[in-house]
């Protein structure tokens, strides 16, 4: 529903979206709302990925435009503006936990998603990422969880959006 309504959308890859190996549902998806005409964009943390720049080779090869492809420091001015953040399988790079003391991430640089006016996460549970703390992002009013592995969370998303020109499954024909 946030994704039916925005006018900008921030997705947000982590460690489960590449684990999921779903680079082609996220850019589809990508696609998709392009052609309803969404500004979308890509935030990319400096360790998303197995090794820095592993992101954007991941996403370039999903033919993800690079001018996308956003930086943290860009990625946290475009997220203020942002309809909808589209977490896909990240936790503590986009913890808010890292801007107060005394936890595992503080004073880590993060993704500031809870900018955005809307948050959506797809992660298969409540489990921790590898700092091994709870995430406030996800206890945020602003936040629906979606409980899917990636790939397949993405792509129940994109098959409740129909195309532009096509009817979708409720649609009535005239
Ligand atoms: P993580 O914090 O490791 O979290 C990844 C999340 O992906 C997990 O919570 C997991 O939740 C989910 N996941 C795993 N497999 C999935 C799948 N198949 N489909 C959907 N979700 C899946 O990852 P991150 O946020 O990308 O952070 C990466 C690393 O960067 C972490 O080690 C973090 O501590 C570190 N970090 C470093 C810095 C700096 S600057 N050094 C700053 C922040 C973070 P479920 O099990 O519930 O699915």
């Amino acid at each position: 529903m946030p994704l039916a309504y925005a006018d900008r959308v921030v997705f947000v890859p982590g460690y489960g979206r590449t684990a999921a190996q779903a680079r082609r549902q996220a850019a589809e998806l990508g696609e998709l709302l392009q052609e309803r005409g969404v500004a979308v964009s890509y935030a990319i943390h400096p360790v998303a990925g197995r090794m820095p720049g592993h992101m954007n080779v991941l996403l370039a090869e999903a033919d993800v435009p690079y001018p996308q492809m956003l930086e943290l420091r860009e990625a946290n001015e475009e997220l203020g503006r942002a309809d909808v953040a589209l977490v896909i399988g990240a936790n503590d790079v986009t913890n808010p936990a890292a801007h107060h003391p005394g936890n595992a991430v503080s004073g880590m640089p993060v993704l500031d998603v809870v900018k955005a006016q809307n948050v959506v996460v797809i992660k298969r549970s409540m489990g921790h990422g590898y700092a091994g703390i709870d995430n406030e992002l996800y206890t945020d009013p602003r936040t629906g969880m979606c409980f899917a592995d990636a790939r397949a969370g993405l792509g129940a998303i994109a098959a409740a959006a129909p195309r532009r020109g096509r009817p979708g499954p409720g649609s009535r024909r005239t």
